[in-house]
């Protein structure tokens, strides 16, 4: 499949260069610009599934229609991994406003879990970047053309937070199966594309939240989910955690589907330079008490397990060490760690993490996770 629509859109950029040579395809998608309304709108949408057509960071579905979902998600994390600040924009999140997913944990444990009801957003693309107005300014981002850089601001008065998220990317984009690259594809699993413009990035976190400072530098990182239905469709459960280790910048996916099927993707980046990108080349298994995989009830998660290889460099282990629970959703939940970890038998770097367990809700309802 993506070695066909690799072939066919290169096919169709040298016919077009043929015809009209100063028509060729531009190395980047042209500017655009969208309004993304307000709350769940009717309407069927298909989903994105190849690199290149429009900006890597765009939208890559046309209506949120309360199952055809997207969403922007940013974090930034501190160097203790004691404290970090998650912003998400989800369109249509409720039927009739999108919202802002904030999480946000302090040094000393106090910890803001709130789904704030938000406006519509106007996104423009220049490049690869988005730059992202919520209505009101209560959440913007500016994204650079080639991703090298985001900033973000909050201004929420009626939660009492406002500041900016900067991040500087530390490692190139990619996609599941590989690098940003025209033609790759953004599909994962069944009802699940996703894109990261930012797997590491040095950030700085200048927050008020009710007129005390949060200020930190530490370690950014932001992606993009999106799916024609919901991504719960053939879920079991689903690891994902993305960590900046020394030298490394280290992603993971590992997706069990309702008949325990493994689909997996790693990316690992050594001094910002990919070495290991692709699919089925990464072993995610939670450490603790009573865990196993699939995580079943009772099971006390002190960590996570990340084995990553490919032929070319070898295997690489990194051991996290969960932190903080930083939201306690049963269906969803989100850890920080502290990560130690490097190539098999070579030096170890240290680091910190943030990795999400999501299960199937349906399952849980009715007690089986
Ligand atoms: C939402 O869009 C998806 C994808 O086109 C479609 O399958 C689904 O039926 C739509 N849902 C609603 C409620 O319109
Ligand atoms: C934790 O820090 C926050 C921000 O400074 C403060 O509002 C809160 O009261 C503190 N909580 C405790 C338990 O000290
Ligand atoms: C800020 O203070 C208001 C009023 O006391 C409170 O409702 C709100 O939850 C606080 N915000 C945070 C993020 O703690
Ligand atoms: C799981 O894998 C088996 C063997 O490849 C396949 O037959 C089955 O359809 C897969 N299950 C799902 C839910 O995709
Ligand atoms: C690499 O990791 C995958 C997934 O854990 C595993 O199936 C494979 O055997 C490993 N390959 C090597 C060469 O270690
Ligand atoms: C390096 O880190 C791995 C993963 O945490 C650990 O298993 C291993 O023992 C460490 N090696 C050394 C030499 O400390």
């Amino acid at each position: 499949m993506r070695a066909t629509s690799f072939f066919s859109s290169f096919l169709l950029s040298q016919l077009a260069a043929a015809a009209v040579p100063h028509l060729a395809a531009p190395a980047v998608p042209p500017p655009a610009t969208y309004v993304i309304p307000k709350g769940r709108v009717e309407g069927t949408t298909a989903a994105d599934s190849v690199v290149g057509v429009t900006a890597f960071d765009g939208p890559h579905i046309s209506v949120n229609n309360g199952s055809a979902y997207q969403w922007w998600y940013f974090d930034a994390v501190s160097p203790d991994a004691d404290t970090i600040v998650v912003a998400q924009f989800y369109p249509g999140w409720l039927p009739d406003a999108s919202a802002i997913l904030l999480n946000v944990v302090y040094p000393n444990g106090t910890l803001i879990d709130q789904k704030i009801p938000a406006g519509a957003l106007q996104l423009s693309t220049t490049g690869d970047g988005s730059q992202g107005y919520v209505d009101n300014g209560a959440m913007t981002w500016f994204g650079a053309s080639d991703l090298s850089a985001y900033h973000l601001t909050l201004d929420l008065p009626e939660v009492g937070i406002s500041g900016t998220i900067t991040m500087r990317s530390k490692a190139p984009a990619h996609v599941a199966g590989g690098l940003n690259v025209p033609g790759a594809s953004f599909d994962y699993a069944p009802f699940l594309a996703w894109g990261n413009p930012v797997p590491d990035a040095d950030a700085t976190v200048d927050l008020v939240v009710n007129g005390t400072s949060l200020s930190f530098t530490g370690t950014g990182y932001h992606d993009q989910n999106w799916g024609a239905a919901t991504y719960g469709n053939n879920l079991n459960q689903w690891y994902w955690g993305h960590s900046s280790v020394g030298i490394y910048s280290l992603v993971f996916f590992y997706h069990l589907d309702e008949e325990l099927n493994v689909t997996s993707s790693g990316y690992l980046a050594r001094n910002g330079e990919p070495i290991i990108s692709g699919f089925s080349n990464v072993e995610v298994t939670p450490q603790g008490p009573g865990t196993s995989v699939p995580l079943v009830n009772g099971a006390t998660i002190e960590g996570w397990e990340v084995r990553i290889n490919d032929t070319q460099h070898g295997e690489f282990l990194f051991n996290i060490e969960n932190t903080v629970l930083t939201s306690r959703d049963r269906i969803y939940s989100r850890y920080i760690g502290r990560t130690t970890g490097g190539p098999v038998g070579g030096g170890n770097q240290t680091g910190v993490a943030v990795v999400e367990l999501m299960k199937n809700r349906l399952m849980v309802l009715q007690g089986l996770q």
